[in-house]
């Protein structure tokens, strides 16, 4: 039934929660998982500077990745980690369009401190464009 699942983390405990719940889920279902991360760098320009801070934010991500990933294979689950560089919910949309995938998780929150809204505006945008159910873990 949910044979792909694309699950997006931000490194927040919102985005662990609906990590967990998507292994959890996995195992029942026998689904393979897609984890991604997207890189955000909201200072433009190409200067050496800018490059070093996003090499560094996908060293940082490629870790958080690569300890999901172990706790997904303890629960026997095949997992597949990307990093993407750009808008988060524009290029979740994307990622999602490009495979048909099942199901996508997200957690309500992320990492952003404007705690009065019920839900970030990443796990909005993906729950009003995505093709495919979207389950936004509490
Ligand atoms: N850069 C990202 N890469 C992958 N997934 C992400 C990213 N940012 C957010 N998400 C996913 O979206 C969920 C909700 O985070 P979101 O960013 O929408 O909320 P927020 O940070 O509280 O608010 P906002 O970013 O709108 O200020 C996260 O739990 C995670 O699953
Ligand atoms: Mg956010």
């Amino acid at each position: 039934m949910f044979q792909n699942i694309l699950v997006a983390v931000d490194g927040s405990e919102s985005a662990s929660k609906a990590f967990k719940r998507a292994a959890y889920l996995a195992q029942r279902c026998n689904s393979k998982i897609d984890l991604v991360h997207v890189v955000q760098c909201e200072v433009g320009g190409d200067s050496a500077n800018t490059f070093e801070m996003i090499e560094d934010l996908k060293d940082k991500a490629k870790r958080m990745l690569e300890e999901y990933r172990v706790e997904a294979m303890k629960n026997n689950v095949p997992i597949q980690i990307t990093i993407m560089q750009g808008d988060p919910a524009k290029t979740i949309i994307e990622i999602a369009k490009a495979k048909s995938y099942d199901l996508i998780i997200m957690g309500t929150r992320g990492r952003s401190s404007f705690q009065e809204l019920l839900i970030g505006s990443v796990s909005q945008k993906v729950m009003h464009h995505a093709s495919c159910p979207v389950m936004v873990v509490r």
